[in-house]
């Protein structure tokens, strides 16, 4: 919290992109990206030359076209924390964060104001942090202990020690989605190296922090069937794919390259060019033998949805409707001849792909395995057995 005291205005947290047209023209421009923003002004003049762009989601401006950025003002801290109440109030995004837990000031606050972590904690400027989530519906949380254990081992592989033990971390981030009283959206939780300093080892971190926050989502859920594209973005490295850590970069540009392509998501192939996963989702299949198969988990994330998918799926087997399930090596060639091919997370949950880069999958319609098994996803968040569901005492 004591940095923020130093932030500026929240310019470099702004979701907007600035333009200056007169930079772009300007030959010695290439270089300007790795410029800082205050230095471009000097060189260039006022943020009055500047055009604000928004992207499709975001709304509200941060920067009043009468302000000169040199005015950054000196701010107490009491006037920091107004401000950062006023950029709540006044940026409207479309997820609502009803609460958070922080290990930093030992509770659970419901005021978004307040929702923010110091700067010199490793997760924001090393990505030396750990995540995870849960879905919240109706009043439960759902696969929290399988999403538990994931968190934890990627904790050990990114060698941070929890400030707490596994129960009192449960615990907590229970308490925190009672605190919230929201009854569907999602819980996500991150264990980070700590505050400290600068440097690049943790050594100088005062202890481990945990941060939880409460999101509210109210929107259905959705069947319809989406494009995939190839990623060019290379693939992490198995040590980090399997590992939940915060360096998310290259899912994040995978995505942005599929959204400028007008799809869904990326589909990462691994260095031997076998089908791995989506940016935040695994990957499955139902072949002309009716048989579900999904890559293995040894080089991606082991997704706990796609676990669990693969337990619901054993009905299906039993009723006649697949032949058998299967973990294998999938050729891209076999995807694409797949009669069905799906996605599979706890935020997609189930998602029909109806074609991967030029190529229909099965008849380009939503397929009737996805569709049931996102159905009985959907019934066993709502009334599965108590392995998957943790009631919230609100
Ligand atoms: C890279 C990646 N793969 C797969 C998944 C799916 O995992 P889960 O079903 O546990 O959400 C995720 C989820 O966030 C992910 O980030």
């Amino acid at each position: 919290m004591a940095s923020l005291l130093f932030l500026p205005e929240p310019v470099s947290h702004s979701p907007l992109k600035l333009v200056d047209h007169s930079l772009v023209s300007n030959a010695s421009s290439r270089n300007l990206p790795f410029l800082g923003l205050r230095q471009r002004f000097l060189q260039h003049g006022s943020i009055h030359k500047m055009r604000i762009v928004r992207t499709s989601n975001q709304s509200g401006g941060l920067i009043d076209s009468k302000t000169d950025l040199s005015d950054a003002p000196l701010l107490s801290g009491l006037e920091a924390l107004e401000k950062l109440k006023a950029y709540r109030e006044n940026i409207k995004g479309q997820q609502q964060f009803l609460a958070m837990y922080s290990s930093i000031f030992g509770g659970i606050t419901t005021d978004p104001a307040a929702m923010v972590i110091p700067m010199d904690d490793h997760m924001v400027h090393r990505g030396h942090g750990v995540f995870d989530t849960a879905a919240i519906m109706d009043g439960y949380l759902y696969e929290l202990d399988q999403h538990l254990d994931r968190f934890l081992r990627s904790a050990i592989r990114a060698k941070i020690d929890p400030p707490f033990d596994r129960g009192s971390i449960r615990r907590i981030l229970i308490q925190t989605v009672s605190a919230s009283k929201c009854r569907k959206g999602s819980l996500r939780y991150w264990l980070s190296a700590g505050p400290g300093d600068f440097q690049l080892s943790p050594s100088g971190c005062h202890q481990s922090s945990l941060y939880a926050i409460v999101i509210q989502d109210l929107s259905p859920f959705t069947s319809r069937g989406v494009k995939v594209v190839t990623s060019s973005v290379p693939i992490k490295h198995p040590q980090f794919a399997t590992t939940k850590s915060v360096n998310y970069l290259p899912n994040v540009v995978s995505k942005m390259e599929a959204e400028e392509a007008g799809a869904f998501a990326g589909i990462w192939l691994d260095n031997d060019g076998f089908v791995a996963e989506g940016p935040n989702m695994n990957v499955a299949f139902v072949n002309k033998e009716k048989e579900l198969i999904m890559p293995h988990f040894d080089k991606i994330l082991s997704g706990c949805t796609a676990k669990r998918v693969l337990t619901l799926a054993e009905s299906l087997v039993k009723e006649g409707m697949l032949q058998g399930i299967r973990m294998k090596n999938v050729t891209v060639e076999e995807g694409k001849k797949a009669d069905e091919m799906m996605l599979i997370g706890s935020g997609t949950l189930v998602r029909p792909v109806v074609q991967w880069d030029d190529q229909v999958i099965g008849d380009g319609k939503e397929g009737p395995v996805t569709q049931t098994l996102l159905n009985l996803i959907i019934e066993d968040m709502k009334s599965g057995p108590p392995t998957v569901r943790i009631p919230v005492p609100y």
